[in-house]
């Protein structure tokens, strides 16, 4: 197996916590480094391949609060990196949570539409070429060297303890990917994964997950077993980012109780339909939830919080 370099961007290990007898949370909102998050462990990986090809920039894309976008600009801009963003959405007059911070730091911001956000790998890669000397980071981190990082958690799991399950929230898929090399590269066959996509679909992420490991596999000379991983569809709600009352409600009172912030877009989806899987399809022993972070997007729903 070739394993890449990378750079050392964060706290290691994050701690765990636990919440009960069955149930732990992972930490990965304390990766430590500014603003903390998954974003982070990819970021080691693909930054080191971003200097090393001699790029003076970097450019990547996401939704408009993106926290993959935020914790690129973040790590690459105290590494001497300049930022470009392509952003799917509007900008707000009043701008709030990530977007806030991608302002505030400077990154060079281009909006487009959803139609046009089809086209996102053409519009970045024109884009790259009117500035120059530009590393493109695809969408959320997520491809065969970015998922390193999450057999790096995967590592540090091991150590920290024993665990039936692991759940975690899916967006671009390169945290699966890591975790299912993680797994393979550990030999921790014993652990379930179970993913809950927090948009599009099964069939989707199916793909997505899978594409990236296949150039995983071919990039790194090593096989990745794919079964026991499961991809629990139908927790996406009205769609990617859209909120319901009662998300919003359970987001508050897991934070009253507990201390430990979620977001609306990710964890929250992921850890309350973890939660009713756990239920429904009664699954026993100990589970782990991977926290990856995106606390910063509660801003931008500041207004449900005060109802
Ligand atoms: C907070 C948070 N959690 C989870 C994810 C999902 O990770 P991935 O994109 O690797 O599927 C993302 C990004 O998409 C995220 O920002």
């Amino acid at each position: 197996m070739i394993r890449p370099e990378k750079l050392e961007l964060h706290m290691k290990p994050t701690p765990i916590t636990k919440i009960s007898e069955s149930l732990y949370v992972k930490r990965d909102d304390r990766t430590g480094f500014t603003l903390g998050g998954n974003k982070i462990r990819k970021l080691e990986y693909l930054l080191k391949e971003a200097i090393e090809s001699g790029a003076k920039r970097v450019l990547t894309c996401g939704g408009i609060q993106s926290n993959h976008a935020r914790a690129t600009a973040f790590a690459a801009k105290e590494l001497g990196l300049e930022v470009a963003l392509l952003l799917r959405g509007e900008l707000p007059k009043d701008r709030q949570g990530n977007l806030l911070l991608n302002s505030l730091i400077g990154a060079d911001i281009k909006t487009v539409s959803q139609v046009e956000w089809e086209d996102k790998e053409t519009i970045m890669e024109y884009w790259a070429e009117e500035l120059g000397d530009t590393y493109i980071i695809p969408e959320g981190g997520s491809n065969s060297l970015g998922s390193w990082g999450y057999v790096c958690a995967f590592e540090e799991i091991v150590k920290q303890g024993e665990f039936d399950h692991i759940f975690f929230a899916t967006g671009s898929g390169g945290t699966a990917a890591g975790l299912l090399a993680g797994r393979d590269i550990t030999k921790s066959f014993g652990t379930s994964l179970h993913t809950i996509n927090v948009c599009d679909d099964e069939n989707y992420f199916n793909n997505k997950i899978f594409s990236i490991l296949d150039d995983f596999e071919k990039s790194y000379e090593v096989k990745v077993n794919r079964e026991n991983f499961h991809i629990h569809d139908g927790f996406v709600g009205e769609g990617y980012a859209m909120a319901s009352d009662q998300l919003i409600g359970q987001i508050k009172k897991l934070c009253q109780d507990t201390g430990i912030l979620l977001d609306p877009v990710y964890t929250g989806k992921a850890f309350f339909g973890m939660q009713q899987v756990i239920k429904s399809q009664k699954l026993t022993g100990k589970a782990l939830f991977i926290h990856t972070g995106g606390a910063f997007a509660n801003f931008a729903y500041s207004d449900r919080y005060s109802k």
